[in-house]
């Protein structure tokens, strides 16, 4: 059984970003927060996260009677702290006496003192800045009866080229490729005269090798991670048995935490899905949502991960910025913790007075007291989560279809500037949204997970292939899986070099039975017919329009189960089916609607005889999930229509956990509605 996110402490996480240290000048707030945080249901706060200048207001002059006095009656009243180390801000003090903590942009400039999130990730007096600040804390609260968790930083991210990373840099290189001559192939330097005769002539911000350009963000990441650990040392020595976690990006491009995941014991994410429930697409929105959450919690499997920040309201930034209701706040809180998250906190509980968020949405308005509509959203949100308690300790099982989400493979699209892209992610979503819909659950791993124990594994354009993935793939097939791949599958190796010996490469060719030639790119609006053969048409529509992309294939081996038709190169194969071993490959040449890909993810289903998570169909518009412990198994419904609709629940025995109305072995949700059930 999985641990909960804080040990020992039996509760769903519920409470937010929390910013005393704007609000020293004002006792009265600050003893007006303890009441309301106690009245809203919340009962977990991330404290200190840019509050540098109030902890440190002079280099080695610390003031902390403040947080103590917190920590302190936060310990009084059963809340819990989610103490924050301050690195994300630097304190203007320290920028100004060294200046080598400040970043440098692209073009060598180093940036003035401002905003935040902006180190250099190489400083060394930066880091021992960081070291001390985060030992203080650490010694002073890591046995403190109100800290739950650690917060490393906030939204760690951005690049620095300063003389020190890009020194750190060159290192790296030499230890990943040793000599440079392995370097100049691998990132194919002859191009346009980039022969490297010395590490110190790499500078990253060239943009003619997409393989340095690659390595670099992958350096980056290095250091993300490196400074991660950096700053988790002192906390996880003078606190140990206090998880630590820092907060991620959702699909971030440039930031792969399928590796980071590694570095936290918790993993946590911020999520701001805006949900409008007068947008006709909010089911697609939502299941956009849902993919980053399974995601998420395939990141670790069987433990539970965390939604760090949401908004009880708008972020004031988004545009249009809609005012939330109550029954979309509960929408979006349910919807995670039925993809497994174990606590759903908000950006932020009180409005900043001034700054630059300061309309940013909030559990406590200006106006300051209970009355507030989204407080009172978020107290019945937090009767809710007390009434979900049972829910703790239970965690999304394993599913049997997955979806390869790969940042190697996202990346490595996006700088090869070969389509109008964005799409990776759409597309893996075109191909995730019809197992959602029918109420399947999809794990979302990147290629290095092990793909035995699936019985579908989806790769939407897996363009770079790491070592030993194609074989992975084949084994997969041959042992009796089923793989989907589509356009832009298999093109290039790890350092986004071309495979060699036709597309998909490194042995895809075969296992495919196909070779994909080239690839055609329609114009904005333009559609390319597309016609079933025969013996398909009982399954698939007989005929539908491919959009975007439109792959030149030719069979080797695999059967056409469509075939473009109009163009010039009507006739050609747009879907294909190769048998191998135990198991099947698909390959979508043609970028396809979501109708086709709904009949054709059916009959995927049908062939591998994979069972949604309810035996009865379920209606259009409502998501499905299941958390399990032991032999408990918890159902989510959430209804994102704006109707009142049944959903069959098959078997029998399930009770709600949440007041819903039922008929029978039939659930009652209203519009926009949700209910959470137990089946002992
Ligand atoms: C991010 C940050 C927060 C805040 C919110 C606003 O998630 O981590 O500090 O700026 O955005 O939405
Ligand atoms: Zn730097």
């Amino acid at each position: 059984m999985s641990q909960n996110i804080i040990p020992e402490f039996h509760q769903i996480l519920h409470g937010g970003d929390y910013n005393p240290d704007q609000w020293q000048k004002y006792p009265e707030i600050l003893e007006a927060d303890i009441r309301l945080m106690k009245l809203s249901g919340c009962n977990t706060f991330s404290m200190g996260i840019f509050a540098w200048s109030a902890t440190e207001p002079e280099e080695g002059h610390f003031t902390l009677n403040w947080l103590d006095t917190i920590m302190d009656r936060f310990a009084k009243e059963g809340l819990k702290a989610i103490l924050a180390t301050p690195s994300g801000s630097k304190p203007a003090w320290m920028s100004l006496k060294y200046p080598e903590i400040r970043r440098v942009d692209r073009n060598g400039v180093r940036e003035p003192h401002r905003s935040r999130h902006n180190h250099c990730w190489s400083s060394p007096i930066y880091r021992e800045k960081v070291r001390v600040i985060n030992t203080v804390l650490a010694k002073r609260y890591g046995s403190h009866p109100a800290l739950g968790l650690w917060h490393v930083s906030n939204e760690y991210g951005g690049e620095c080229m300063c003389e020190l990373c890009i020194a750190e840099f060159h290192r790296w290189l030499e230890r990943k490729y040793g000599t440079l001559d392995n370097l100049n192939h691998a990132w194919w330097s002859a191009f346009w005269n980039h022969t490297f005769s010395d590490w110190k002539q790499i500078h990253p911000a060239e943009f003619s090798l997409e393989g340095l350009m690659l390595d670099w963000v992958r350096f980056n990441n290095w250091q993300i991670a490196d400074y991660f650990q950096w700053e988790a040392r002192p906390l996880r020595e003078f606190s140990p048995g206090i998880p630590v976690t820092t907060n991620f990006m959702g699909t971030h491009p440039t930031i792969d935490y399928s590796s980071l995941a590694s570095l936290v014991d918790v993993v946590a994410d911020d999520q701001y899905p805006g949900y409008d429930c007068e947008d006709p697409e909010l089911f697609r929105r939502a299941i956009g949502v849902n993919f980053k959450a399974d995601l998420y919690r395939s990141f670790k499997p069987g433990k539970p991960w965390f939604l760090m920040e949401s908004c009880p309201d708008s972020p004031q930034y988004k545009r249009p910025c809609r005012i939330k209701p109550k029954f979309i706040h509960q929408l979006e809180m349910l919807q995670a913790l039925g993809a497994g998250a174990e606590g759903v906190c908000y950006f932020q509980w009180r409005k900043n007075r001034g700054g630059l968020e300061k309309f940013h949405g909030a559990v406590v308005d200006h106006e300051g007291s209970e009355k507030g509509r989204i407080f009172q959203s978020v107290c019945e949100t937090g009767k809710k989560l007390a009434s979900l308690t049972p829910i703790l300790g239970s965690t999304v099982p394993r599913a049997s279809v997955a979806v390869v989400f790969d940042w190697d493979a996202m990346l490595g699209l996006s700088l090869s500037d070969i389509t109008r892209n964005k799409t990776y992610e759409q597309i893996a979503l075109d191909h995730y949204q019809p197992y959602i819909e029918a109420g399947v659950s999809v794990d979302v791993i990147s290629s290095e997970r092990d793909f035995s124990g699936y019985k579908v594994l989806i790769l939407p354009q897996l363009f770079l292939l790491k070592p030993g993935v194609a074989a992975r793939i084949r084994a997969f097939v041959e042992q009796g899986g089923i793989a989907i791949a589509t356009h832009y599958t298999g093109i290039v190796n790890e350092t986004n070099l071309c495979l060699l010996g036709g597309w998909p490469g490194d042995g895809l060719r075969q296992v495919f039975g196909i070779w994909n030639e080239e690839t055609d790119e329609l114009p904005e609006g333009k559609q390319r017919a597309i016609v079933t053969v025969n013996r398909w048409r009982k399954k698939l529509p007989h005929t539908a329009h491919a959009v975007h992309l439109c792959a030149q294939i030719h069979l080797e081996g695999a059967e056409a189960l469509a075939h473009y038709d109009d163009g010039f190169y009507k006739g050609g194969a747009a879907l294909t089916r190769h048998s191998l071993g135990e198991g099947a490959a698909y390959y979508f040449a043609a970028q396809m609607p979501l109708d086709f890909l709904r009949a054709f993810h059916a009959v995927v289903m049908d062939e591998a005889e994979v069972t949604p998570i309810l035996s009865k169909p379920v209606p259009t518009g409502v998501l499905v999930q299941k958390r399990t412990k032991d032999n408990q198994a918890f159902l989510f419904l959430s209804n994102f229509t704006n109707e009142l609709v049944e959903v069959a629940l098959g078997d029998k025995g399930w009770t709600p956990l949440t007041p819903i109305g039922m008929k029978g072995q039939k659930v009652i949700l209203p519009a926009f509605g949700s209910a959470v059930l137990e089946q002992k």
